[in-house]
This record gives structure tokens, sequence and C-alpha cells, in this order.
């Protein structure tokens, strides 16, 4: 309860001044249900200007809705109504095919499932074969500027997600493959946690959200227990998303903090963001591919360590996930990105590498190196999960003011 009281006060400021109502909607344990009334269906939490806080996890929530996409449902999605009963579910009066692998697909902050580089996703994979494409709708509760609210709105949301993985496992299909961007790539976190003893078979983080998660415990982030394979995208760090690695294998994209082309875009931080899941989309059906090359850490390619190398290892859907570590790619600055596999004289990749690596120096300087003197780096080469802890608490207060969308 204390930790409510602190969300009601910091969304009381948030909204402060935009609104003078302020409607409180008593939780569920405070008001008898009327006979009769579905509890599950009751919409319940606190809601103060356009912030939406849920109490009492009950699923399903009509705040969080579940769609389906075909082949023979490529464009309108089928709504899809899961519950702990399976009798009260109706998954197999939908299209869904057990024998097709599943994805789940997972919006953010400020957004929701219709995000235009999400549904990109979507079509790429019907493009390419039979699949059964979900989309996670928790728009209600991801609503700007309420992103402390939505933080804690996505526990919830992996709990309500876990009925459908449970009601899709009923059917017999094992190949799930959940994929969450940005805040919604925390969402497999608590998802998992919901689903234990049972291991997902893979996760897919695009660009995971940073504000709020940089001092978080594992069991509320993205991390490599969720599945038995979490693969990472790493495309703004230091703003929108987390530079800390996070998956089996995580990728950085470009240096994985500004993304080529982006700086004339209107929208600078949406565009680097969105960069990760438009990458994915593509690595499901480009004939080149995106190849990485493995890096001890991410520290060591930002002190210059770090030139392209054997073994190369294709990023995206189609992984090789005998692999781990951190990986960087180089890409186009405007789609088609991939540049495939490199082969001969390495100079012209090395040169977009460190070029990428001077730029996020120069840009950065205030984040990445006027907080880490030269000795500490040093010392830090040696101790990672220092180094870690050293920069994180001082990007907090960083980080906050760029969270405008997603
Ligand atoms: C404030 O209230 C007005 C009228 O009730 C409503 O139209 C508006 O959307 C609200 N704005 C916010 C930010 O909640
Ligand atoms: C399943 O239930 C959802 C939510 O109630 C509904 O929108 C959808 O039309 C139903 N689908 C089918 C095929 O009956
Ligand atoms: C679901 O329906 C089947 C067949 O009608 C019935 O045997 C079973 O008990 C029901 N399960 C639940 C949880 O109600
Ligand atoms: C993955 O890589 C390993 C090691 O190089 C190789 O033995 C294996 O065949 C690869 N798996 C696939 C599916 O390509
Ligand atoms: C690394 O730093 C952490 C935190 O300061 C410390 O607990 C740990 O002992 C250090 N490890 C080594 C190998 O120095």
């Amino acid at each position: 309860m204390e930790k409510v009281l602190t969300i009601i006060i910091l969304l009381w400021q948030l909204v402060g001044g935009q609104n003078s109502s302020i409607s409180i909607i008593m939780p569920n344990f405070m008001v008898p249900v009327p006979a009769g009334m579905d509890r599950s269906l009751r919409n319940e939490g606190i809601v103060i200007g356009n912030c939406k806080v849920v109490i009492n996890d009950l699923c399903p929530d009509p705040d969080v809705n579940f769609f389906l996409y075909t082949k023979t449902h490529p464009k309108v999605p089928e709504g899809v109504r899961v519950s702990s009963d399976p009798n009260v579910s109706n998954l197999t009066k939908t299209s869904f095919n057990p024998k097709h692998p599943v994805k789940i697909i997972i919006h953010g902050y400020n957004s929701d499932m219709y995000l235009n580089v999400l549904v990109e996703i979507k079509d790429q994979y019907l493009k390419s074969k039979d699949f059964n494409v979900f989309a996670v709708d928790w728009a209600p509760l991801a609503q700007s500027p309420c992103y402390i609210a939505a933080l804690w709105n996505i526990k919830h949301v992996g709990t309500c997600t876990s009925q459908l993985v449970e009601r899709i496992r009923d059917l017999g299909t094992e190949d799930i493959h959940v994929i969450g961007f940005s805040l919604g790539a925390h969402i497999p976190s608590h998802l998992a946690n919901a689903l234990q003893p049972y291991k997902l078979p893979r996760i897919t983080g695009l660009d995971p959200a940073g504000p709020g998660f940089i001092t978080a415990s594992r069991e509320n982030k993205l991390d490599k227990e969720d599945a038995k394979f979490v693969d990472v995208l790493h495309t703004n760090s230091f703003m929108q998303g987390l530079v800390e690695e996070l998956g089996h294998v995580d990728f950085y994209l470009n240096g994985g903090v500004i993304q080529p082309g982006c700086w004339a875009e209107p929208r600078f931080f949406a565009c680097n963001h969105h960069r990760a899941p438009l990458y994915f989309a593509e690595s499901i059906n480009t004939q080149l591919g995106f190849w990485a090359w493995p890096c001890p850490s991410y520290f060591q390619y930002l002190l210059g360590n770090c030139p392209p190398k054997e073994p190369q290892i294709l990023m995206g859907e189609h992984i090789n996930s005998s692999f781990f570590g951190v990986h960087l790619v180089i890409t186009e600055s405007v789609a088609p990105f991939a540049v495939g596999k490199f082969t001969g004289p390495l100079i012209e990749i090395l040169k977009k590498s460190e070029r990428h690596r001077k730029e996020i120096l120069k840009k950065y300087k205030r984040t990445v190196e006027e907080f880490i003197d030269e000795d500490t780096i040093i010392e830090a080469l040696y101790n990672e999960t220092d180094l870690r802890g050293h920069i994180s608490n001082r990007y907090v207060d960083e980080i906050v003011p760029f969270v405008t969308s997603v």
C-alpha cells in the first residue's frame, strides 16, 4: 500500500495543473461486488486525470486485449477472449492453427498495437509463412503522461498475458515467441514470472525501455532467466533504451545509441527507438541478413576494442540460439537496412563502427565520459558490474525527460 501511495503522489505531480477534477475509483477489495456481477470484468483501478493504476490483478481485464492475425485475417484481426477457464476462452473459434508457430507482439508506453513499426513485424511474418501472430493491446494502461502508472501496470499486463499463453499451450502449440518493444519489452519478464515453472522458448526485447529500469531487480525487468533464449536489440541506449546486457545475446546496432539517418528525421528520439522493431521486421524476410560480430562487452566497444571479426552471426528472427554475448551490427541509413555478411577487407565496416563510436562519445560526453574519469574506466575494465552500477544511478535524472513517446 505504501508503494501505491507513492505512485499516487507521483501521478498527482505529473498531471498536476492539467485538470482539477480527480476521480478515484475505489479498488475492488474495498467495494462489495453486486450479486451476479463478474468480479473479473470490473474495470478496477485508481484513476487520476488520464492516469490509471491497476490495483487488483484481476484477469481478464477489459483494458488488456488480445488480437489474432493469420493468413486468413492479415489486416483486420480477430478478437480473442482468454480466461483462466479454458471453456470461457474462444481461441478455438478463431482462425488459430495450433500447428503454426506463435508470435506475440507487445507494444510500449503511449502507444498501442497499431504502432506502424509493430504492424510491420506482423506483416513481414505473414508474408513469410503461416504464423499465428497475436497482438497484445494494453493502451488504456499505457497512456501519456502516466509513465509511472504504466511502469506500475506492466506486471498486471504480464499476468493477463499468461492466460493467453496457457490457452495457446492447451491446444498443443509449443513454438511460442514473445516480442516486446520498449516498455513492452519488460512485460515478458512478468509474463515469465506468472508462467513459472513453465519456461517460454524465446523472448525478443526490442530496445527495452531504460527509464525506471536501471536499478530494477531481475524479476522486474527482462533478463535471460525469462526464457530458454532471450535476444535483445539496442538502438537508443542511454535515452529511451537500456544500455545494459539483458539477454543471452545482445545486439548493439550502429553503436546502439544513435541510428544513421535519424538526425535528418523530425522525430529524432522516436526514430532511433523505432529502428529496433524496423530492423527486426526486416530480418524476417531479408536475403542479405543482419550479420553481427562478437565483442566482450559494450564498454569494450566504447573503448575502441572491438573491430569486426569472426564468427559472424545472424541477428533477428533467424538467429542461431547456440551463440551468446554482446554483438555489434552495422546497417544502412535507409531501408532496406541489412548490409549482409562482410567478406574480404573489413576496413569499411571498421570505419563505420568507429565513426558511430566517436559520435557517441562526442554527443554523449556528458553521460559517458564526464561521469567516469579515466582512472575509473581503467579500473572498471576489470569490473564491469561495478562500472554499470557507477553510471546507472546518475543516468536516472538524465533520461526521464527524454521519454516522450513509446
Ligand atoms: C481535462 O478535462 C477535460 C474536461 O473534463 C478533458 O476534456 C481533458 O481531456 C482533460 N485533460 C486531461 C489531460 O486529463
Ligand atoms: C472472441 O471473443 C472476443 C472478446 O469477447 C470477441 O471480440 C471475438 O469476436 C470473439 N471471437 C470469435 C471468433 O468468436
Ligand atoms: C469445461 O467443459 C468440459 C466439457 O463441457 C467440462 O467437462 C469441464 O468440466 C469444463 N471445465 C471447467 C473448468 O468448467
Ligand atoms: C548453430 O551454430 C552451431 C555452431 O556453429 C552449428 O553447429 C549449428 O548447426 C547451427 N544451427 C543452425 C540451426 O544453423
Ligand atoms: C566489482 O565491484 C563490485 C561492486 O563494487 C564488488 O562487490 C566486487 O567485489 C568487484 N569485483 C571484483 C572482481 O573486483
